[in-house]
Formats: structure tokens, C-alpha cells, sequence
């Protein structure tokens, strides 16, 4: 008797537990796509902007592509009722969220919204805290699938708790969110937030350049795309389906050369990294076009199996990447830092390619792969023979390995 009523305080304790403190559990497993409005509008929008980025998602191509969320940044709030629920800048969203929500809905995708553990966002807007449950419904009310959630202003807040209490809000609320964590890696999220949310930020925020380190007023600096591919160094064993290290959004399209922003999403798709476009969508290059839409660089990004790439070798600037794919498949990727063109030469069978920590080895002296380029999209032989190929500066050479039998 007594050991049944154990059990059921032990039963009621485990689902009590489940029912208040979750994420939702079936978003994100495989790394989300989509597009942000900070990296090229910062506060610079409207609702006509958004809607017509929506149209263009669709009429690029990207949407087929696989792209999904459209997620408003910073600077749309416009203050607090007198019940204390948020209310969009009605000069910019003179219609309200709940329509452009509709609109973004209608077109098949999906809208995200952005906000901040904080007392105000990293804009000075009003930030959530102490208001988590009244934003969560709101959000909830207005059709939000996707919460971007920064850290602004959180002095002597716990990051843990912060994000718990949003995550139960949002869970509470009854919507499916994704629910993106932008903390940029202070408190080590990787740790802790695999519970908590279906992606994090890792670094603080990136910068257009390829290397550089950029200073802003008040101290702080964002990143060039090389700088933060280093900074994800020993972060791999933390991503997965449904949880995922969040390199920041892309800068593709938004000055970089071509090569660098063909190199940029090579790599982000290597780290199995969340793809969210920061480019004006209504206004791009057939280069940029290419470059987000090349589906076979995004299916690397989006195997199911779910395993972030890693760095196998690197001499002189010329980094070799893998990434393990499904059905024992491999993504290959040759980087090329260097101010100049680069040869490669890579001779399978001398190379002892193993990841160790998921454990999935190449076995090159016993298997034969069939090579595929993915920038190219040529079929190029198989790795019985060495592979040798010149990199151009600043750019990848992609391959994708098939076991043949
Ligand atoms: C922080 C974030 C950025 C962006 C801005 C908005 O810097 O890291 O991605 O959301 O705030 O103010």
C-alpha cells in the first residue's frame, strides 16, 4: 500500500512536472529556416516591408527552397495598454500584428516576433520581464509561431530562470513557438538551455566582413563570419534535433563578395546551423538567389540525422570540414581563408576521418564513396582516386560523399 502510494506521488510529481515546465518538443528538428529583419532593416520597418518579404520568399524560390519563418526584430512595439498587454508602433503596423500574421500565414509560412528578458530590449523598447505570461498569450492571440528572445537589460537576472519562465509561458499559452534564445553565449546556454529552447545563440552579434572584429560605441563588438565559425570550437556535442547552437543570422547578400557569402552559408550549413537570411528578399543579386536557394548545401544543413559538422584538418588557412548524413553519408567541405586561390589535394585513403564524439567513422581504405560537388552540381568520380581541385580565395569547395555498395 505504501509503496503503491509512492508511486503514485511519484507519477503525479513526474507529469505535474511535464505538464507546467516544457518546450514544445516537435519544433526544430531539423535547424530552422527563415529570415530576420535585424541584419539589414535594424528598426527601419514597417508592415509593408514585412508582407513584401513574405511575397518574395515565395516568388524567390526560397520558400520551395525551404525557408519558413519570417521574424520581425527589434523596434516594432509601441508600448503597454492599460491592462499591461503589448501593442504594436501603430505608424509602422497600422493594421496589427494579428493581421500581418494572417497575411504571413496565407502565403504558407510562418511569423516570428522578437523581445527581451530584460526590463527593455536592446532598442529601449518595453522588454518582457514581469510580463512573460501576459506577452506569451498575446503573442499567442496574434498567430506568433517563432519568439526571438534577447538579453538586454537583464542586470541580476538569472539567464536560467529568464528563460525557463518564457519557455512555460509560451507553453502555457497553448501556441507551438519556436522559441529562439539570444543571449550570445555568456552564460554558456549549450549547458543548460537544450530543455529551455530549440536554439540559442552561441556568439555575440555578426558583423559584414569576412575577418574582422568590429567596435561600436559603448564597447561592445560584433564579429566577422570567420570570427564566429572559430568561436564554435568544442560546441558540437551540444546541438541535436530540436535544440541547436545559433552562429547568428546570415549576412548573404548583404555586401560580402560572392565567394565570401558562398563560403558564409557553406559553413553555417556544416554546423547544422540555423538558416535565417538577414538580405533584403525583395531585391537580390541571381548570385544570392543561387546561393540561398542551392538546396542540395541546404539539405547538408538539414539531414536528419542532426550532427553539427566538424574541423578535421587545417594548414596554411586551407581548412577540411565533415558533417556525418544519414544513411552513412558525408558532407565535405574545403575552406579557403587565404587572400589567395588555394589546391587542394586530398587523397582519401591516407585519411583517418572520425568523429569522435558521435562516434561515425569514413573507413576510407575499406569504403568507396561516389563525390558530388553541390556548388557545381556535378557528379565527380569517386574517392578510390585522390580529389584535387583549386579553392578561390575566401570561397569552399562542397562535396557530398555517397557509400556505394
Ligand atoms: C541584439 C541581438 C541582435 C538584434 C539586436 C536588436 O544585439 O543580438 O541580433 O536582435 O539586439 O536590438
Amino acid at each position: 500500500m505504501i509503496i503503491k502510494k509512492g508511486l503514485l506521488v511519484f507519477f503525479v510529481l513526474l507529469f505535474g512536472f511535464r505538464i507546467q515546465a516544457q518546450k514544445f518538443e516537435e519544433l526544430a528538428l531539423t535547424p530552422p529556416l527563415g529570415w530576420n529583419s535585424w541584419n539589414k532593416f535594424a528598426c527601419n520597418i514597417n508592415e509593408e516591408i514585412i508582407r513584401d518579404i513574405a511575397d518574395a520568399m515565395v516568388e524567390s524560390g526560397m520558400k520551395d527552397a525551404g525557408y519558413e519563418y519570417i521574424v520581425i526584430d527589434d523596434c516594432w512595439h509601441g508600448g503597454r495598454d492599460s491592462l499591461g498587454f503589448i501593442y504594436p508602433d501603430f505608424t509602422r503596423f497600422p493594421n496589427g500584428m494579428k493581421a500581418l500574421a494572417d497575411y504571413v500565414h496565407s502565403k504558407g509560412l510562418k511569423l516570428g516576433i522578437y523581445s527581451d528578458a530584460g526590463t527593455k530590449t536592446c532598442g529601449g523598447y518595453p522588454g518582457s520581464r514581469g510580463y512573460e505570461y501576459q506577452d506569451a498569450l498575446q503573442y499567442a492571440k496574434w498567430g506568433i509561431d517563432y519568439l526571438k528572445y534577447d538579453w538586454c537589460n537583464t542586470e541580476n537576472i538569472n539567464p536560467v530562470g529568464a528563460y525557463t519562465t518564457m519557455r512555460d509561458a509560451l507553453y502555457k499559452a497553448g501556441r507551438p513557438v519556436l522559441f529562439s534564445m539570444c543571449e550570445w553565449g555568456n552564460n554558456e546556454p549549450w549547458k543548460w538551455a537544450a530543455d529551455i529552447a530549440h536554439m540559442w545563440r552561441t556568439t555575440g552579434d555578426i558583423f559584414i566582413c569576412w575577418d574582422c572584429k568590429h567596435q561600436h560605441e559603448g564597447g561592445w563588438y560584433s564579429w566577422g563570419v570567420m570570427k564566429i565559425l572559430d568561436m564554435q570550437e568544442g560546441l558540437r556535442k551540444y546541438a541535436g534535433p530540436g535544440h541547436w547552437n545559433d552562429p547568428d543570422m546570415l549576412e548573404v547578400g548583404n555586401g560580402l563578395t560572392v565567394n565570401e557569402d558562398r563560403a558564409h552559408f557553406s559553413m553555417w550549413a556544416m554546423l547544422a546551423a540555423p538558416l535565417i537570411a538577414g538580405n533584403d528578399l525583395r531585391n537580390m543579386s541571381e548570385e544570392t538567389i543561387e546561393i540561398l536557394t542551392n538546396e542540395e548545401v541546404i539539405a547538408i544543413d538539414q539531414d536528419s540525422l542532426g550532427v553539427q559538422g566538424f574541423k578535421y584538418s587545417s594548414k596554411d588557412s586551407l581548412e577540411t570540414w565533415f558533417k556525418p548524413l544519414k544513411n552513412g553519408e558525408w558532407a565535405v567541405c574545403f575552406l579557403n581563408r587565404r587572400a589567395e586561390p588555394a589546391v587542394v589535394e586530398f587523397d582519401w585513403k591516407n585519411e583517418n576521418v572520425m568523429d569522435e564524439i558521435f562516434g561515425y567513422v569514413t573507413k576510407f581504405d575499406e569504403v568507396t564513396y561516389s563525390i558530388r560537388n553541390l556548388w557545381n552540381r556535378k557528379n565527380i568520380g569517386k574517392t578510390k582516386k585522390a580529389f584535387i581541385a583549386t579553392v578561390p580565395s575566401h570561397d569552399v569547395v562542397m562535396l557530398r560523399l555517397k557509400p556505394l555498395k
